[in-house]
């Protein structure tokens, strides 16, 4: 399938601007501002979704986490109570859904050991977002991922069976800045009958995903927005908002967890989605 990779967004004098604000806010107390106010108890959205199948195996309920942004605004402890919240869940599947990192790869270093608590009994599963390409050492942070526990799914996918049928957790390179994003190969596990998962960073991949009738799409990317207000609405990604039908197949994005840019989220809250699938 011949899926066009959308344009990069930002050039080195914005991605330089950004940063420098970013450092700016970091010294007057940037990241425990954002870890109170929107990551701490009473701040962190729980938000839940609820898919009806037919004929899908048996209930199913994945945790979704989504654009850590580690960095300037995230560092080690931040997810405490994230990662707290999704172990009480006890979620059968974790999805974490790309943007690891903001600006360079050993900015990951700083959430490893707040990874490497998370479990469930089907896997912690990832796929990379477009921040996670920046210096072009995906390969190092698949493998720090790969030794907390979590495996990424790079163009490929995952065949599970459960009692009554199997379900295929796909992931795919991102669609804006890997440059290889094969949703054809990720898709190769597939058998006749098999419901689909797709994770892909970049929520354009949801009409695909409609065409072969996969059952969802978990998306992160947009944050929301992040300042969900009308003059800088069109400054982050296209948003196509949070819940979204393509035919047979469902788009979820996340509005994530982390932030670039200021530590600031207005209207557009830092979350973790809860996907309960239930057979109908
Ligand atoms: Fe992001
Ligand atoms: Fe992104």
């Amino acid at each position: 399938m011949d899926i066009r990779q959308a344009p990069r967004r930002h050039s080195l004098a914005r991605r330089t601007l950004v940063r420098s604000v970013e450092l700016a806010c970091c010294a007057l107390g940037g990241r425990a501002w954002y870890r109170t106010r929107f990551l701490g108890p009473g701040r962190l959205v729980e938000r839940h979704e609820t898919l009806r199948i037919r004929a899908f195996p048996r209930a199913l309920r994945v945790a979704q986490l989504s654009d850590f942004h580690a960095g300037s605004f995230l560092g080690p402890g931040d997810l405490k109570h994230a990662i707290e919240r999704v172990g009480a869940l006890a979620p059968d599947l974790i999805a974490l859904t790309g943007d690891f990192i903001t600006h360079a790869p050993r900015e990951l270093e700083r959430v490893l050991d707040d990874l490497a608590l998370l479990r469930a009994p089907l896997g912690v599963f990832a796929v990379l977002g477009n921040h996670d390409y920046r210096g072009r050492q995906d390969p190092w942070i698949v493998a720090q991922l790969a030794a907390r526990g979590v495996r990424t799914l790079r163009n490929e996918g995952v065949r599970l069976e459960l009692a009554g049928g199997a379900l295929c957790v796909i992931g795919v390179e991102d669609l804006e800045e890997s440059k290889r994003l094969d949703f054809e190969a990720a898709r190769a596990c597939v058998r006749a009958g098999d419901f689909e998962l797709v994770l892909s960073h970049h929520p354009a991949l949801a009409s695909h995903a409609a065409r072969e009738r996969c059952v969802a799409v978990l998306s992160g990317h947009t944050h929301g927005t992040q300042l969900d207000l009308p003059l800088l609405r069109r400054a982050g990604p296209a948003h196509p908002g949070l819940r979204v039908p393509f035919g047979p197949t469902t788009l979820i994005v996340s509005r994530g967890l982390g932030a670039i840019g200021l530590p600031l989220r207005w209207g557009a809250p830092a979350e973790v989605v809860i996907v309960n699938v239930e057979p109908v």
